[in-house]
């Protein structure tokens, strides 16, 4: 038997413990010698609840998926076969490895590898996914070389979003059961082969949604809606303005503005994005590679929106563009900050906000998805809808198997991506 802070396997004879964190669950075998033993050591591993049954058949473990209960073995009065725990639900036979891009210290993508890393364990209120896909995030970058507002303890596995089939589920989930296919958003823990998530983030996905658009879906969706929705308070004949519009919650953006009723103005940097802007339904493109951006957005802005300018802003950007981008806003108009891929975080003199009776707005998506998971319920049921209907689809422009990680996140640092990078992990 080995035991440590995450992980318990046992192999004592005639007894196994529930390896899932949190549960706690032991059986052990009938006769007092061996039972005597096989508890000491659960209480050593830090458990210590314990039910007195008799020995299992680890051949006899059942496919992940199957719901467990106590069984009569026909070899014995009172055997249990079954390894999986009828606790929480979780299987004790789990695989002792997962392959998974392992972040041991912060740095770019090229300085992390995919390498072997101990499976999660579901708690009771959690979802275990066998991981099919992953979604690629801006965020991600920043977590992997340190910058992020939340940054996990090393060494610990990167990504934000997944989906996949459930493997197993803790046992107050009621969202989802073993077998379905779902996608996940969580803190860290989705470039991986397994990865848990609370129920409340766990998604069962509509019947068309590959695997590869349900990992390129919470994330981004979710942010574009709570920007426009939520922060905005965007009604439908306003004007927005979404910078970033060819990226990941810019394209997100987009088709939700227009879903809402509004007229859209993409600003992009090229040719190709302007295009991908266009196909997605925006109504104008402004260009952010003129020489003279302070005042060129809002030129451009005002020409095509017979002088109105902006009511809504989503900004991504930050530096220059947020800068030109503030100037752009109609009377009343709110800018929301989604993020600075650009890098420089913009400043913003509090006269300027009276002077034109505007605001600005942050949003950080994981604070709503902590604190209200019901609001982020109703709103996936909205995009869900949505997807269904045509009006919203992802735009996943490339795969790459989890191996080449680091190429996906290479075309993201260097602005060579449009819409959605996803990775195939099975
Ligand atoms: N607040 C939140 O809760 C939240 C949630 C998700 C994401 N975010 C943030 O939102 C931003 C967009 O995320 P995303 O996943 O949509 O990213 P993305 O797909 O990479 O899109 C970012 C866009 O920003 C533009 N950009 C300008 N300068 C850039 C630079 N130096 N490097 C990369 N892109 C640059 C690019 O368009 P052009 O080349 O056309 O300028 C690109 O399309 C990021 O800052 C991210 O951190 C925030």
């Amino acid at each position: 038997m080995t035991h440590g802070p995450h992980r318990i396997e046992c192999d004592v004879i005639g007894g196994w413990a529930c390896l899932q964190e949190g549960c706690g669950f032991v059986e052990v075998a009938a006769r007092r010698a061996i039972r005597k033993k096989a508890c000491t050591c659960f209480i050593a591993a830090g458990i210590r609840r314990c039910r007195t049954i008799s020995s299992h058949d680890a051949a006899s473990a059942p496919a992940a998926g199957a719901l467990v209960t106590p069984a009569k073995s026909a070899r014995g009065r009172g055997a249990v076969k079954r390894l999986a725990c009828f606790a929480c639900r979780s299987f004790g036979a789990a695989r002792a490895e997962m392959k998974a891009v392992v972040v041991h210290e912060f740095g770019p993508p090229e300085s992390i590898r995919v390498e072997e890393f101990a499976p999660p364990r579901p708690g009771e209120n959690e979802v275990l996914i066998d991981v099919h896909a992953a979604g690629v995030n801006f965020p991600d970058l920043l977590v992997m070389g340190g910058k992020y507002q939340i940054l996990p303890r090393s060494p610990f596995v990167p990504g934000k979003e997944c989906a996949g089939v459930v493997a197993a589920v803790g046992r107050a989930v009621t969202t989802c059961k073993p077998g379905d296919r779902v996608l996940a958003w969580m803190e860290h823990g989705a470039f991986a082969e397994q990865a848990v998530c609370v129920q409340d983030n766990c998604f069962v996905l509509p019947e068309p949604m590959s695997f590869e658009e349900g990992a390129s879906f919470g994330l981004v969706y979710q942010t574009a809606h709570f920007a426009l929705v939520e922060r905005a308070d965007l009604r439908a004949g306003e004007i927005v303005l979404v910078t970033g519009a060819s990226g990941g919650v810019g394209l997100a953006a987009v088709q939700i503005a227009k879903a809402l009723g509004a007229t859209v103005a993409a600003a992009v940097s090229t040719p190709q994005k302007a295009e991908i802007a266009w196909r997605n339904g925006a109504d104008h493109v402004i260009d952010v590679a003129v020489p003279n951006l302070r005042d060129g957005l809002r030129e451009q802005l005002r020409k095509a929106t017979d002088g109105r300018g902006a009511d809504v802003v989503i900004e991504q950007v930050g530096g220059d563009v947020f800068d030109a981008s503030l100037r752009a806003l109609a009377w009343s108009g709110r800018l929301v900050v989604v993020g600075f891929a650009g890098g420089r975080i913009p400043e913003v003199k509090a006269n300027y906000l009276l002077v034109k009776n505007i605001a600005v707005l942050g949003l950080q998506i994981s604070d709503y998805r902590d604190r209200h998971p019901r609001k982020m319920r109703r709103v996936m049921a909205e995009l869900f809808d949505w997807y269904d209907r045509g009006s919203i689809t992802p735009l996943v422009s490339e795969v790459y198997p989890l191996s080449e990680f680091a190429a996906a996140f290479a075309a993201i640092a260097s602005r060579r991506a449009v819409g959605k990078l996803a990775l195939r992990v099975r």
